[in-house]
């Protein structure tokens, strides 16, 4: 299935509404991850980016992108939307990064480029990945790293499509989750913990860890509701996997 041309139409469409809702949050201070936004500094999963080749899958308005660069590293940021990308050109700051429209399922670089390739709701959230995660590992050199932060499973069998809102009752199959249908005939993509776990080591990747991003209660969602408004605090609404090239 090609998801690239809604996806490409539903994010061009939705841009600046996005970026007005959403800068202010994911924007406000460099490496902030998820819908929470729970500061690298407390997670450790990106480290030191100082001279490292960085690619970000889906880079949006490229909140992420001019942290690290900003931080010293050579940062790429890959968007699949014009729309976004012009957000990522106006906002960039004094460190200058190149910007390049592609999708994360057919990267346009060769072997070995990226020291660190990694997204927050990018490009492994809404394209399919038994796709870009190869493109990602061959893409990085050995011993390079990918890291990635999407919707748990949890999160996704608990949304409640009536109330739009997650709940604490199960309300979608677990098994067969893996695309999500989106405003306009876009997709995003959502595996099970055994099929990532599957996709990854198919491209062979190694599993160093995986972070349950777990917010205090009282921080707020910028994206979803969620009832109780702690769900996050007492179920993992996110996965943040840390893999390297061996
Ligand atoms: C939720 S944003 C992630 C960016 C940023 N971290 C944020 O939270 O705003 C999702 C981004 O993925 C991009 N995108 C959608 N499909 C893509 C694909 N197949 N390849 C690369 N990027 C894609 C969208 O254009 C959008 O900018």
């Amino acid at each position: 299935m090609d998801s690239i041309p809604a996806n490409r139409r539903l994010w061009n469409r939705i841009s600046s509404a996005y970026q007005r809702e959403h800068d202010p949050q994911i924007g406000a201070t460099p490496r902030l991850w998820g819908m929470y936004s729970i500061p690298d500094a407390h997670l450790h999963a990106l480290g030191d980016v100082t001279g490292k080749r960085v690619l970000e899958l889906g880079c949006g308005a490229g909140q992420w992108s001019r942290a690290l660069a900003a931080e010293g590293a050579t940062v790429v940021g890959l968007d699949l939307s014009e729309a976004q990308l012009a957000a990522a050109a106006r906002a960039m700051g004094a460190a200058r990064y190149p910007l390049v429209q592609g999708a994360a399922e057919q990267l346009p670089f060769a072997a070995d480029s990226f020291d660190l390739v990694f997204c927050d709701f990018g490009g492994l959230s809404w394209a399919p990945p038994h796709l870009a995660v190869p493109q990602a590992a061959r893409v990085l050199r050995r011993g390079g790293r990918l890291v990635f932060n999407v919707a748990s499973p949890w999160f996704e069998a608990c949304y409640d499509e009536a109330v739009s809102r997650v709940t604490t009752t199960l309300q979608q199959d677990y098994f067969g989750l893996n695309t999500i249908a989106e405003d306009g005939g876009a997709t995003s993509y959502q595996l099970t913990y055994g099929d990532w776990v599957k996709v990854l080591r198919g491209a062979d990747l190694i599993i160093d860890d995986l972070i349950e991003p777990r917010p205090e209660p009282g921080t707020p969602n910028g994206y979803n509701k969620t009832d109780p408004p702690d769900w996050a605090h007492r179920w993992p609404a996110e996965l943040l996997w840390v893999t390297h090239k061996p």
